[in-house]
């Protein structure tokens, strides 16, 4: 069971102060009205509003010291002015004011601060008229109610600490303390409820930035602000606030990765798509459009590689050559439609393809090679060369079989060509060399190159006579100077050392020189008679002829 106690001022009292003080049990509710006669009335009631049909306000008749059995034969009736409503009626039997109609002090008075009924009470016989008033008092009966069920803001996520978000003051129909008296807010991360007590007294909430917000983070915020009146049992209203935060250009775009790694064979088609880079931006709209662009890159690799600026796909518009260069950096940056950017580096490891073959280069030779060179006799100097790296640019050297010569590897990359036997320069005076060189890539690249080797002459070669011995046979009496016959030797060797000179080997004939007798041309061989013979004084005559030849070194 609840108590209530109703308590009212009295105003300055005219005649009396008397005091009448009576009480009722209703609905299970024990309370006290207070009474007092007034100024403006010969009486007043003081109660509270909305107390049911039929309770008892106070006994009018006694307060006024009426007759309580004449009420009836004196007609006692309670007048209202006007239209108005009647609030009370009368007991006849018991002189009683009892309530007649609900009594809602906020339909009769609003937010007046005092709520007061004028009413009169006539008799007859004689007629009389007691005007008296009723005073309405305030009861907890209605809850602070906001205007809207949700208030929305849009508050950017740039908004800074301190910021202050006004809410609508929330209304109670009640007066006094039974109107709103506070403002709560739910427990949260970001907001703070300030009170502001306005000049008339009233009440209204503000929240206050207090953890700034980050709409990456949460672009949504609903909050409950409840408003209490100070009633007892106090009432409460509530109404959710419902923040939207908007985007602020606080993100910057961001590589999927620091840097990208990427292997890409040399002669690589054109479109080939070297790599896709991407960037996220946590921002909402234009804030977060990425667009990609390189950085400082040099003429020619811009002509190298294309960069789609939307999507981030870098494809291949040049040559790349191995050769030229094993590996590329691009810097590259993504920026955001308002131009917060971010680097990033692609690294591109170009890969050796086996394009090219090797190159044999001859950085000596001796030719001619004198036919009597040593076996192992070094006759040139070979090298080879190949731009690949790697096995691509491994090399292997061989020359054709057959021949009496081998490659012989020296220092890197060199060659010696030596001979591995004896040459002759009258059974073959010069040798086409094949050299071949291959590499080691798949598929292998392969060159070679002809040598062209002449074989010098020495003089290793004796003239040799067409035959052992010739006869001749001659007429005497011949004329001095005639040909005889002739003899011829010959000689495989070069020019001088096979030129064969033809001379008569000194002897005695009879006690006289031969060169008496006979003479050999040096050059043709024919041997002439240099006397006429006489059959009767030689019958034969024997000579011997030498050959020789022209060369500086006989051996
Ligand atoms: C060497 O090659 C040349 C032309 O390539 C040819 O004229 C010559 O007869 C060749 N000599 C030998 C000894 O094979
Ligand atoms: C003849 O042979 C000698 C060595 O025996 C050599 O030095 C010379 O150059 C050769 N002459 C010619 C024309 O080949």
């Amino acid at each position: 069971m609840f108590v209530f106690l109703y308590w009212t001022l009295f105003l300055p009292v005219s005649k009396s102060s008397q005091r009448f003080c009576f009480s009722a049990e209703m609905s299970g509710l024990l309370f006290f009205v207070l009474m007092a006669h007034t100024a403006y009335g010969d009486v007043s009631y003081s109660f509270p509003e909305e107390m049911k049909r039929g309770s008892v306000i106070g006994n009018i008749a006694k307060d006024l010291g009426l007759d309580v059995n004449r009420l009836s034969s004196r007609k006692v009736r309670i007048h209202t002015e006007g239209n108005r409503k009647r609030y009370c009626d009368i007991n006849l039997n018991t002189g009683e004011l009892t309530v007649a109609e609900r009594i809602d002090r906020e339909g009769l008075c609003g937010k007046k601060d005092s709520c007061v009924i004028k009413q009169e009470l006539v008799l007859e016989n004689p007629l009389q008229v007691h005007h008296f008033l009723l005073n309405i008092e305030d009861i907890n009966d209605n809850s602070p109610q906001f205007k809207q069920s949700v208030i929305k803001f849009e508050i950017q996520e740039s908004a800074d600490k301190g910021s202050r978000y006004l809410l609508d003051e929330a209304h109670d129909a009640d007066i006094g303390m039974n109107s709103v008296q506070s403002y709560a807010l739910q427990n949260n991360e970001h907001f703070v409820l300030n009170v502001l007590t306005r000049a008339n007294g009233r009440k209204n909430g503000e929240l206050l930035l207090n953890k700034e917000l980050n709409r990456e983070q949460q672009k949504e915020i609903s909050l409950i602000v409840t408003a209490v009146d100070g009633g007892t049992p106090p009432r409460s209203g509530t109404v959710v606030i419902h923040v939207t935060v908007l985007d602020a250009n606080d993100n910057a775009p961001v590589f999927s990765q620091d840097v990208y790694k990427v292997s890409l064979p040399e002669n690589s088609p054109l479109d080939t798509v070297v790599v896709t880079v991407s960037a996220t931006d946590a921002d909402e709209g234009q804030n977060g459009e990425v667009t990609f662009e390189f950085g400082h890159l040099s003429e020619i690799l811009l002509e190298i590689f294309s960069l789609d600026s939307v999507s981030g796909v870098i494809k291949l518009t040049g040559a790349i050559d191995y050769e030229e260069e094993s590996s590329i950096e691009l810097p590259i940056q993504a920026k955001d439609g308002q131009g917060l950017a971010s680097y990033s580096t692609i690294l591109i490891d170009i890969v050796d393809v086996n394009d090219n073959a090797p190159v044999i280069g001859i950085n000596s030779l001796n030719t001619p090679v004198p036919e009597n060179a040593f076996p192992g006799t070094e006759v040139g100097i070979i090298n080879v060369q190949d731009r690949d790296s790697e096995n691509n640019g491994q090399v292997r050297c061989s020359i054709q079989q057959n021949v009496p010569f081998k490659l012989v590897p020296s220092i890197k990359n060199y060659y010696s060509l030596v001979t591995t036997g004896e040459l002759d320069r009258e059974l073959l005076s010069d040798y086409n060399i094949t050299i071949t060189a291959t590499d080691e890539g798949s598929p292998p690249l392969s060159s070679s190159k002809n040598i062209h080797l002449t074989v010098a002459d020495v003089n290793d070669n004796p003239p040799v006579f067409q035959e052992q011995s010739y006869r001749a046979h001659v007429q005497e009496n011949n004329k001095a100077g005639s040909s005889i016959c002739s003899v011829s030797a010959t000689d495989p060797d070069w020019r001088q050392n096979g030129t064969v000179v033809y001379s008569l080997l000194s002897s005695d004939v009879n006690g006289a020189p031969v060169s008496s007798f006979l003479s050999v041309n040096g050059d043709t061989g024919v041997v002439h008679a240099v006397r006429s013979f006489d059959y009767e004084q030689m019958k034969s005559l024997k000579v011997l002829v030498l050959a020789r030849d022209n060369g500086s070194l006989l051996l």
